[in-house]
């Protein structure tokens, strides 16, 4: 390693000195990750005016261990377009526990067809609604929290507490 002179320490020090004093150096943005965070580029919105926002219907309140219909889906007011150009591509449920811990993914739903064909962009036969169904038990209350994904709009959001007891 090379020894420094104090003249060169003090000099080192006084770049230092000015480098922070100008703000083009903290230690909170050495300790910031670069980078975008996932979360800041999911939307949310009324699920009754904006047609992107994933529907969860699920009981307010089920026994622990009860065996429970949750459906998702999206358009359920305002439908979104289904054509080979721009549909729905998944939907994701995930489950929070209020008493904290990680979040659970319960289920994953891709929908595949979309008026593909051999003859044309929306000449197919198949137009797979973004619609999803799971049965499911829970021990412990929390939030379900739903996310779907648009092939042009990106991702979006919604969440729905529900109880056991
Ligand atoms: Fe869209």
């Amino acid at each position: 390693m090379e020894k420094l002179s104090r003249r060169q320490l003090l000099g080192t020090a006084a770049v230092a000195g000015a480098t922070l004093a100008m703000g083009t150096f903290s230690t909170a943005h050495a300790a910031e990750p670069a980078g975008v965070k996932l979360g800041s580029t999911i939307k949310s919105a009324d699920f009754k005016t904006e047609k992107h926002v994933p529907v969860i219907d699920a009981p307010a309140s089920v026994k622990p261990g009860e065996t429970c219909t949750i459906t998702v889906s999206v358009g359920k007011e305002v439908p979104h377009p289904n054509t080979t150009e721009h549909f729905i591509s998944w939907i994701a449920l995930y489950f929070k526990p209020a008493a904290g811990g990680p979040i659970s993914e319960l289920g994953k739903y891709e929908f595949t067809a979309h008026g593909e064909s051999a003859l044309g962009a929306n000449k197919g036969n198949a137009y797979a609604d973004p619609f999803s169904a799971i049965r499911l038990r829970l021990n412990a209350s929390g939030t379900l929290v739903a996310l779907s994904y648009c092939n042009i709009h990106g991702l979006w959001e919604s969440s729905k507490e529900i109880t056991v007891a």
